[in-house]
């Protein structure tokens, strides 16, 4: 079975047996990976663009490893040197790619919804990378395998996600599957930076982190985002850090045994503390750096199978 829409852009829009089965391919992806067995052929003859209109290090790289181990010709575009600098919409440009027939697009975008709009103007699939404040859903996926290899399943855990929720794709796209896989998932952080809506989310809401911490399996940080503040969200880092800031005494709070995630890039003294980043007893960031090129691999893999049926029905060779 493959994925039942012809793009994927966002968490919102796939049901619980869609994440299962890419969740399970991707398992393959990751060990074949870790064997350094060959994984196949899977995008062979497909052509694959990255457009990344905001800057990018872990998901950009890890979607042209992902689209190179499996076959794919892969393009990356350098955006900033694009005719977008000359005033070019976003539709033109993606139109210009569309004429040069690729099969796969990935695309972040600053704003909201950008990728949304894109998705419909094109033939190709469409794979968000981030979209403004909006969704990550690649993230929040290899976030949910990175758990599930950890803790040995991915439902009845308690995950905290801690610090600026408002601006994080991350946070809201992690909101999104870990509910829809039954999970307890608690939000802490200041009230600055907590979105209004956010207790109707089915989420419990903390601004004390000992107290949302409390037996929690999985304490999920995030990057403050400066980028996406226009004033003072917060009275000064070093005040962030002693209220909101995982070091040790923090994390005492959660289960022995409990995971720290954090999708990168971080602000060490910030949000978390250097010493707690760096322990591989309880750090499981580097994991998810590797989940997330396994991940990008099914992700694509499954989007190709459907374009290739969808053709194939049309009789057009894929
Ligand atoms: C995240 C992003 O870009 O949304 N990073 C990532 O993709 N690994 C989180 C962030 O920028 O803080």
């Amino acid at each position: 079975m493959g994925l039942r829409a012809r793009h994927l852009l966002g968490i919102e829009t796939l049901a619980p047996d869609e994440i299962l089965t890419l969740l399970d391919l991707a398992d393959t992806y990751a060990d074949k990976a870790r064997r350094r067995a060959p994984a196949g052929d899977a995008l062979a003859g497909l052509t694959q663009i990255n457009m990344f209109f905001e800057a990018s290090t872990r998901t950009q790289a890890s979607f042209e490893l992902a689209g190179k181990r499996l076959g794919a010709q892969v393009m990356n575009m350098a955006m900033s040197a694009s005719s977008l600098k000359k005033g070019e919409t976003l539709i033109d440009t993606a139109l210009t790619l569309n004429a040069m027939r690729p099969d796969l697009l990935v695309v972040r975008h600053p704003h909201s919804g950008a990728v949304n709009l894109l998705a419909d103007k094109v033939d190709s699939a469409v794979l968000n990378a981030g979209d403004g404040r909006h969704e990550h859903p690649t993230q929040a996926l290899l976030d949910a395998l990175t758990i599930r290899r950890k803790k040995g399943r991915l439902h009845r855990l308690t995950i905290a996600i801690c610090g600026d929720i408002a601006h994080s794709r991350v946070a809201r796209s992690n909101i999104l599957l870990l509910g829809k896989m039954e999970n307890r998932v608690r939000l802490i952080g200041p009230p600055t930076l907590m979105p209004s809506g956010a207790k109707d989310w089915g989420v419990e809401v903390y601004q004390d982190m000992t107290e949302g911490l409390a037996d929690a399996d999985v304490v999920m940080m995030l990057r403050l985002q400066k980028e996406r503040m226009d004033g003072a969200f917060i009275p000064s880092e070093r005040e962030y850090f002693h209220r909101y800031g995982l070091d040790a005494q923090k994390l005492s709070a959660a289960k022995p045994d409990a995971i720290v995630m954090h999708p990168g890039p971080m602000n060490r003294g910030v949000e978390i503390d250097g010493v707690i980043a760096d322990d591989i007893n309880r750090s499981v960031i580097q994991e998810q750096v590797e989940m997330g090129v396994a991940v990008r691999m099914a992700a694509m893999d499954l989007l190709a199978r459907g374009l290739r049926e969808a053709r194939a029905a049309k009789g057009v060779m894929a």
